[in-house]
C-alpha cells in the first residue's frame, strides 16, 4: 500500500482541543486604516451579517459580501415555507455573522467569519476563513495556504490525530481520510495560525464529534507544519505572528462631557413628540445621516452595536456632541431570549464599556435585538447596570423594502403622539429618506425628540419596557 493513502502510518502530531471561542485570537476591528464595518439584518426570521470592507482590497470585501449573502439564503430558504412565524414568542431561528481578521500583513490578510446558526432547537458555531493575497489582489480559500501534497500531508496529520481521541466520531474520521484535495478545502475550510506560528485545523461544531464538544482545533507546531506549507501560506504564517500597524491604535477618549448648550427641552407629556432612533450602527452611512439632522436641528437617538462602535469612534463622539442619545444594542446582536443572565449582561456591559471609551459617556437605554426580551432578558436587565428596553410602535420596515418613499411613507401613516419609530441607519434608502422623514412628522405638528426627552415623565427604571410616550394629542 502505498504510504500517501495509509494515514495510520502517519503518527498523531498534533494536538486536539475543544469547547469555547476559537484559540487564534482575533485581530482589533480597527486593525485595517481606513476600513469600514457594513452591516445587514432582517427580522422574519432574524439574521444579522457584518463583513469588512478594506481599501484597496475589494475581492477580499466582495468575498466576503458574497459568502454572507449566500449564507443569509441559504437560511431564508430554509424557513421559508411557514416552519417560522413572526408571531411566535417561543424560541425562533436565528444567523449570526461576524468578520474577524485573524491576519494582516503585506502579503497575506486573513478574515475569520463567524457564523451561529439557531435552528429552533439546538444552536451551532462554525467558522469560514477567507485568505487575500495583496500582489494578486486575490481571495483565496484555505488550499492556497499549502503545496498539493502538503495539503494531503496535513489531511493525513488530523486524521491521526483525531483518531487517537476518543471523543471524536472516528466513522467522520475515516470519511475524512478519503476525502481529496478538492472536496478538503471545503472541509478545512478554516486555517489559521497563531502568534507563535503554530497552524489551527478549526474544525464545525457538530462535524467530527457531538455538539457538547463545541468547536474542534487541531493544532499543529509550527516545526510540525512548516513542510506543508505554500509561499503563500509562510506569507500568512508570517502575518498572524507581526504586530499590528502603528495607526491602528484607538482614538484617544476625550475627557470632558460635550460643550454644546443644553439642548431645550420639550415637555412631551403636554406637546405631542415622537422619537426617531436607528438601530445597528453605526456604519457607512451614519456620518451623512448626520450632517442631515444636524441640517433640519433635529436630535435622534442610536442604538448602537459594540463592533460597530470600536470601528467608527469618530462618528460615536459626533453623536454626542451633537445632541443625539446614544443607546445599548449588544455587542452581537444575539436574541437575548436565547442567553444566559450571564451572557445577557456581558453583551450589555461590553457595549456599554466600548461607548464609553469611544464617546466619553455610557448609555442608559437599550434595545434588544429584534425586539426579543422575555422575564429572564428583563431580570437580568433591571437594578443598578441594567437598562430600560426600548421597543417601539412603528415599523418602517426599512430593512425589507429599502426604499425611502416606503419608509417615509410608513412613519407618515403610522406615527401618532408618542411613537418610536424604528429605523436602521446601516442603509442608504433610509439615510436618504430622513429628509422627509422630518418633514412629514413636523408637517402632523410633532416635536422631534430623543428617547429620554419622549419618556421624561415616565422615569423608565431599569429592566422595564416602553414602546411609546406619552398619547397627547
Ligand atoms: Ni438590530
Amino acid at each position: 500500500m502505498p504510504a500517501s493513502s495509509a494515514p495510520t502510518a502517519v503518527s498523531p502530531t498534533g494536538t486536539v482541543r475543544s469547547g469555547g471561542a476559537p484559540t487564534v485570537p482575533g485581530l482589533p476591528l480597527t486593525a485595517f486604516s481606513g476600513a469600514t464595518r457594513s452591516t445587514v439584518t432582517g427580522y422574519e426570521p432574524p439574521y444579522i451579517a457584518s463583513w469588512l470592507a478594506l481599501p484597496g482590497a475589494p475581492a477580499l470585501t466582495e468575498a466576503q459580501d458574497m459568502w454572507a449573502d449566500a449564507e443569509i439564503s441559504k437560511f431564508l430558504a430554509e424557513w421559508a415555507d411557514g416552519d417560522f412565524d413572526a408571531g411566535d414568542t417561543g424560541p425562533r431561528p436565528e444567523l449570526n455573522i461576524a468578520p474577524q481578521p485573524t491576519a494582516v500583513g503585506d502579503t497575506a490578510i486573513g478574515v475569520r467569519m463567524m457564523r451561529y446558526e439557531f435552528g429552533g432547537a439546538s444552536g451551532a458555531n462554525s467558522l469560514h476563513t477567507i485568505w487575500y493575497s495583496r500582489p494578486d489582489e486575490k481571495a483565496l480559500t484555505t488550499s492556497a495556504l499549502f503545496t498539493e501534497g502538503g495539503f494531503l500531508q496535513l489531511r493525513d496529520a488530523v486524521v491521526a490525530t483525531l483518531g487517537s481521541d476518543e471523543n471524536m466520531h472516528q466513522n467522520s474520521v475515516e470519511a475524512l481520510a478519503a476525502q481529496e484535495a478538492e472536496q478538503l478545502g471545503a472541509t478545512f475550510d478554516s486555517v489559521n495560525f497563531r502568534p507563535d506560528g503554530s497552524l489551527v485545523v478549526e474544525l464545525d461544531q457538530y462535524a467530527i464529534a457531538a455538539g457538547s464538544e463545541g468547536l474542534v482545533e487541531v493544532i499543529f507546531t509550527s516545526e510540525s507544519s512548516a513542510a506543508w506549507l505554500s509561499p503563500f501560506g509562510e506569507a500568512a504564517q508570517a502575518a498572524a505572528a507581526s504586530p499590528m500597524p502603528e495607526d491602528a491604535s484607538p482614538e484617544p477618549t476625550p475627557a470632558s462631557s460635550p460643550s454644546r448648550a443644553a439642548p431645550k427641552r420639550p415637555d412631551c407629556s403636554a406637546t405631542p413628540c415622537v422619537a426617531i432612533t436607528f438601530d445597528d450602527g453605526p456604519g457607512a452611512h451614519t456620518g451623512k445621516l448626520l450632517d442631515i439632522l444636524k441640517e433640519a436641528e433635529v436630535p435622534a437617538t442610536f442604538f448602537v452595536l459594540g463592533p460597530n462602535v470600536e470601528m467608527y469612534p469618530d462618528l460615536m463622539q459626533r453623536m454626542i456632541q451633537e445632541g443625539h442619545q446614544v443607546g445599548n444594542h449588544t455587542w452581537s446582536h444575539r436574541q437575548l431570549t436565547q442567553l444566559s443572565d450571564d451572557e445577557i449582561r456581558a453583551e450589555h456591559s461590553k457595549t456599554a464599556d466600548a461607548v464609553e471609551a469611544a464617546a466619553g459617556s455610557r448609555p442608559h437605554t437599550m434595545r434588544p435585538p429584534y425586539g426579543a426580551q422575555d422575564e429572564t432578558v428583563r431580570k437580568a436587565l433591571s437594578g443598578e447596570g441594567g437598562d430600560p428596553l426600548i421597543l417601539w410602535d412603528v415599523d418602517t420596515l426599512d430593512w425589507r423594502t429599502r426604499d425611502a418613499a416606503s419608509t417615509i411613507r410608513s412613519v407618515k401613516e403610522d406615527s401618532q403622539p408618542g411613537s418610536i419609530v424604528l429605523m436602521h441607519d446601516i442603509h442608504a434608502s433610509t439615510v436618504e429618506a430622513v429628509p422627509g422623514v422630518v418633514e412629514a412628522l413636523e408637517a402632523k405638528g410633532y416635536t422631534l425628540v430623543t428617547v429620554d426627552q419622549l419618556l421624561a415623565t415616565e422615569s423608565p427604571a431599569p429592566g422595564t419596557v416602553h414602546t411609546h410616550g406619552p398619547r397627547v394629542s
